[in-house]
């Protein structure tokens, strides 16, 4: 029996490598669907990847810690060399208790990970704002695009 499916949502950079590496490197057995899409927060619109799991399968807690894990969370409005508020690092949640858990995992994430190298996660947590599809061009692009632009922030970093 499946659980009804869940939507995260997290934008940290280019939203090409934010997508290749989720797909390339997280086990989302069934997850139905992942997406580029630009979202927004309570401010500007972030490039995002939109992805439908089922809770029963994979906890939010571990997508979190996986989005903290590939990309670097400390730059405000920057990923490597693409500067922007489009670029920036932010979780969008679509509950309350998706709120609750990023935030415990992004304190656990620091304490474990950054506060040793004395740095700071900038993420910002926001409720989802409406969000939009990007173009189809767009989806799985590095898959597509093997050679194309690939930010170099998005690797694992532990
Ligand atoms: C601090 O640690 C994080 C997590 O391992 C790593 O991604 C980052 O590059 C480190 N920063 C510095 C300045 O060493």
């Amino acid at each position: 029996m499946t659980s009804t499916p869940e939507i995260a949502i997290f934008a940290s950079g280019c939203f090409w490598g934010t997508e290749h590496i989720f797909v390339k490197h997280f086990p989302l057995p069934r997850a139905s669907s992942r997406r580029v899409s630009v979202c927004s927060g309570e401010t500007q619109h972030a490039e995002a990847v939109r992805i439908e799991f089922d809770p029963k399968i994979v906890s939010y807690a571990e997508l979190v810690e996986f989005f903290y894990r590939t990309h670097d969370p400390t730059t405000v409005n920057q990923q490597g060399g693409d500067v922007g508020t489009q670029y920036r690092s932010a979780i969008f949640t679509t509950t309350p208790e998706q709120a609750e858990t990023a935030k415990r995992v992004t304190k656990e994430v620091q304490a474990k990970h950054f506060t040793p190298n004395g740095t700071k996660i900038v993420t910002a947590i926001d409720a989802a704002g409406p969000w939009w599809d990007a173009e189809a061009y767009h989806q799985l692009y590095l898959f597509n695009n093997p050679n194309g632009y690939q930010c170099s922030t998005h690797r694992l970093h532990w």
